[in-house]
């Protein structure tokens, strides 16, 4: 997967990139991460990005020409040097980090893992010039529901959540597999050794080597801690039979 992610802090999005998960993913070739320095696609020579915004107010407004530059560089690259090549012409998803657009989510994080392509426009100030939102971005996400000083947090995030979903992108796939939603419940307890520290036990069951009742004891963990910290994605939740029983015991117990 490519990721190019357009900024005016190169340095806090590179530092990231180069350590743990996103660090060995680049090494192992799964991911070609290119950070572009908004500045040096301005047309000036003082390298101008920001202006006051038409209509009056405080704060700035990412000027248009620069970001359309960024992006008109990256997508000449790309399909000169790949796309072509490989007959594969998927256009790059081109992602604005915004309060203002759709909440980020483990199945957003899904779809997007499987892109051959993605490109990051980081805001800053009051954001990007309109017609940046209306011409070159294809989706707006928000990691949630509180702002922040720019959009470069957020696309770590995203690129976090994304590229440790690539196979082969974190030492055991599994492990992805059995996060806390991506099954769409809440993770379950986990424990390591010792089996008992500072007189604190941890559970039988996972000691017992008994694969079968290790994990009817996980899905249920999992059930009930979902039950009473997120209960409404067991709305939405993929549910068994037995899954269903257990919820209504749950339920029983708290009447
Ligand atoms: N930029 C500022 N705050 C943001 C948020 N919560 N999500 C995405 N981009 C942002």
């Amino acid at each position: 997967m490519k990721i190019d992610i357009i900024t005016v802090f190169p340095d806090m999005v590179e530092a990231a990139l180069k350590v743990g998960v996103l660090r060995r993913a680049q090494e192992s070739g799964l991911l070609l991460a290119r950070v572009h320095n908004l500045r040096d696609f301005a047309e000036d020579k003082h390298r101008t990005v920001d202006d006051y915004p038409y209509g009056g107010g405080s704060g700035m407004v990412l000027k248009p020409a620069p970001i359309f530059n960024a992006v008109r560089f990256i997508m000449k690259n790309d399909s000169e040097q790949q796309y072509v090549k490989a007959n594969r012409k998927t256009p790059p998803r081109v992602i604005y980090l915004t309060p203002q657009g759709q909440t980020f989510t483990q199945r957003l994080a899904e779809q997007l893992s499987l892109e051959s392509h993605l490109i990051l426009i980081c805001g800053r100030y009051k954001g990007v010039d309109e017609r940046v939102r209306q011409k070159l971005v294809t989706d707006e996400i928000s990691i949630g529901d509180y702002v922040l000083s720019g959009g470069e947090l957020p696309a770590l995030v995203l690129i976090d959540a994304v590229v440790r979903l690539i196979p082969g992108a974190i030492g055991d796939y599994e492990s992805a597999q059995e996060d806390s939603f991506s099954g769409d419940l809440l993770d379950c307890p986990n424990y390591t050794r010792p089996a008992e520290y500072d007189g604190m036990k941890a559970p039988e069951v996972l000691l017992s080597g008994h694969h079968e009742k290790v994990r009817k004891w996980r899905r249920q963990q999992s059930l009930k801690r979902t039950f009473e910290r997120r209960p409404e994605l067991l709305d939405t939740a993929y549910l068994s039979d037995e899954d269903l029983s257990f919820i209504e015991s749950l339920k029983s117990c708290n009447d």
